[in-house]
């Protein structure tokens, strides 16, 4: 028998190098981003004159490039430090994996340096190491720290404002703040809003020509050349631009696109394979959706399934008595019910309409299944 690696090996692709498709890889160049790019650079130039510069804060929908905008700028400035008479640091921080004051403050404490338990720690030990920092270093020189906080809505859900607070009275520290949430300046107090003193700047989706360029230089590194015919990029800018100009969901189709183009040993990628991949990916996207749902509300859902299917007209009435069969005596309240119909409209799973039945008879909800009966089926029944 062949070895299957070997047999792998041996098939063809119409990939050169995937690397520079992975979410993690950053571009050298990243089109349609000037105006971002300079903005930051403008407040961030003064800490090459010594000066501690102005917090950013950044907003834009996801996809829009902001992470890739901000790792490039701290690479930018490095570069430009090289050699003059200053001491900068940078750190970057996500805040889906560092999401408490003690846990950021430590991770900034030992990437400067210095030795502090992950946990344990009173906040006032932890805090003091870390002021310390700034009041001598090996250069005797007064450092200016740069703090990235990416996803910062996510910590201030988790732990509140105290991190901005402590950043803010540090002298010396700028941050540089990233959000796809455009309201979470909600989630701080007006005691740190006062001593941030933030400069704005907007990350706009992209359009659909913009998100062409973008994959144009992205197909030159990572594609075979001659593998992708005319409208497959225009194609894939044309449905990301339509759903959230989001340049992650373009590279996503594109990606996909040449995986289903390898796997139907295709040497070329058409426009076929893009709709498909347009199809799987959200056909993925609702499985993992409807996969982390709450035991309970993957029932609600298999009997919204099974009236939809004897097209049944679903009222909440209807849908909490075929609740109560599938989930067979293990079941939660009637008022339980609405709380999981909202949750499925917001995911976009079910839509809700309000019917009136005419005089003295009040007003019933309609219950319609917004996406497709197969892969609810599939899913919620596994093979
Ligand atoms: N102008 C651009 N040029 C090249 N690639 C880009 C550009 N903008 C975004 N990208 C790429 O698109 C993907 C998504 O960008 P990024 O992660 O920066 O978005 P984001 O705004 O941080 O999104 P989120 O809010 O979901 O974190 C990344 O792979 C990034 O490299
Ligand atoms: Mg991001």
């Amino acid at each position: 028998m062949i070895n299957i690696f070997e047999e792998f090996k041996n098939r063809g692709s119409v990939f050169k190098d995937k690397k520079s498709l992975d979410h993690r890889y950053l571009p050298t160049h990243l089109p349609h981003r000037k105006d971002q790019i300079t903005s930051i650079a403008k407040y961030w130039i003064e800490a090459l004159n010594n000066v501690t510069p102005s917090d950013i804060t950044v907003y834009g929908k996801t996809g829009t490039g902001k992470t890739a905008v901000a790792k490039f700028a701290m690479k930018q400035l490095k570069e430009a430090a090289v050699g003059e008479d200053v001491y900068i640091k940078t750190e970057y921080i996500r805040c889906t994996d560092y999401n408490t004051e003690y846990q950021i403050i430590a991770r900034l404490c030992q990437q400067m340096g210095r030795k502090v338990p992950n946990r344990g720690w009173t906040k006032g030990e932890i805090l003091n190491t870390f002021r310390d920092i700034f009041k001598k270093n090996a250069f005797a020189k007064n450092m200016i720290l740069i703090v990235v906080l990416d996803e910062i809505d996510i910590l201030l859900k988790n732990d509140g404002d105290g991190l901005l607070y402590t950043l803010t009275r540090t002298n010396n520290v700028s941050i540089l703040s990233l959000s796809n949430y455009l309201e979470f300046k909600k989630d701080i107090g007006t005691r740190v809003k006062s001593s941030l003193r933030d400069r704005e700047i907007v990350f706009p989706p992209y359009r659909a020509d913009q998100l062409v360029d973008i994959l144009n230089e992205r197909v030159k590194l990572s594609f075979k050349e001659d593998t992708i015919d005319d409208d497959v990029i225009p194609l894939c800018a044309a449905i990301a631009a339509k759903d959230e100009g989001d340049a992650r969901y373009a590279l996503d189709l594109l990606i996909t696109a040449g995986e289903l183009a390898d796997e139907n040993e295709s040497n070329k990628v058409f426009g076929d394979h893009v709709r498909e991949a347009k199809d799987r990916i959200e056909y993925n996207k609702i499985t993992d959706i409807i996969l982390t749902l709450p035991a309970q509300q993957q029932r609600v859902l298999e009997a919204i399934l099974k009236l939809t299917q004897k097209k049944e007209e679903i009222t909440s009435g209807k849908l909490y008595d075929a609740y109560k069969e599938v989930s067979k005596g293990d079941s939660v309240s009637y008022r339980r019910i609405f709380d999981f119909i909202n949750e499925l409209e917001m995911l976009g799973i079910i839509s809700t309409n309000t019917v009136s039945r005419g005089r003295g008879k009040g007003r019933t909800n309609i219950i319609a299944l917004q996406s497709d009966t197969g892969i609810l089926e599939n899913t919620l029944y596994p093979i």
